[in-house]
């Protein structure tokens, strides 16, 4: 297994196994060490169906709880992230956030292959959040030191929210639910769980608040923040082919969607990987 480092701010390219093999423990340990180091990995040509997928994921720590989203039929942990050549809704999950951080235990991670990627356009792009705090002015950082946000899906997954009754025409089953609107606490800055490198752990979106400080003073910080953790210089572009299989960790890097692939049908399936 060769690992090769995208040379952007975080992220490899990881070639010489056949993730559609079963993955003896040397292996798996070799990826999960990659995974920590790198927090983006990108295995190209790999030949997966959706069992692989799975037995991949179980592999790198099981199954993630997935709300909102209804599952591909006859799976209970894959999802469909797709758009349809004619769609017109707003691009799916286009602002930064890391996946279900409103959860008590988010997922560690999540798995996305590529089965119909657009010629151009449909990037992913991720931001290193170790990076991200390392290089906060201090103005910035004495400002959230300490502080918990106030995490929930309510802006996303409410029925009022922006993925809820009123949008229209999405090839993705998504179901609002008034459990979007329960809250969750996390550290703005927290150590890794499994490496302890400190970094901000989510963004704007999914963070509604800042526990115990009111709106007026949080919602403009949260965007500063916001503004600061997606910097170009924390990021890594990541250009999809049909193949692709990429694995993050949702406990160091934010992640968002881009468009631009107009006329184009888009495919990828989803899991997460649970909580260490
Ligand atoms: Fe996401």
């Amino acid at each position: 297994m060769e690992v090769k480092p995208t040379g952007q701010a975080c992220g490899a390219f990881v070639t010489g196994v056949d993730l559609s093999a079963p993955l003896s423990p040397a292996i798996v340990a070799a990826i999960r060490a990659a995974w920590l180091q790198h927090h983006v990995l990108v295995f190209p040509g790999q030949d997966m169906d959706d069992d692989d997928l799975e037995q991949f994921t179980l592999a790198l720590g099981g199954f993630g709880d997935d709300p909102f989203i209804a599952p591909i039929p006859g799976r209970k942990h894959v999802i469909a992230v797709a758009r349809a050549a004619d769609e017109t809704s707003p691009i799916f999950a286009e602002n930064w956030h890391t996946d279900w951080s409103f959860q008590a235990r988010p997922p560690a991670g999540t798995c996305l292959y590529g089965i119909r990627i657009p010629p151009t356009g449909g990037d992913t792009l991720f931001a290193n959040q170790h990076l991200a705090l390392e290089h906060m002015p201090e103005t910035l950082r004495s400002r959230i030191e300490g502080r918990m946000a106030i995490h929930s899906a309510q802006r996303a997954y409410a029925p009022e929210g922006f993925y809820g009754e009123g949008d229209k025409g999405r090839s993705m089953t998504i179901r609002p639910s008034e459990a979007a609107r329960a809250t969750q606490l996390h550290p703005i800055i927290r150590p890794h769980p499994e490496t302890g490198r400190p970094g901000l752990f989510g963004t704007f979106g999914y963070i509604i608040g800042i526990e115990g400080m009111a709106d007026a003073e949080a919602v403009p910080l949260l965007l500063e923040l916001y503004q600061w953790q997606g910097r170009e210089e924390f990021q890594y572009r990541h250009k999809w082919e049909g193949g692709m299989l990429v694995m993050w960790d949702n406990r160091s890097v934010l992640h968002a969607a881009t468009g631009g692939y107009a006329g184009h049908a888009r495919l990828l399936h989803r899991t997460t990987i649970a909580a260490a």
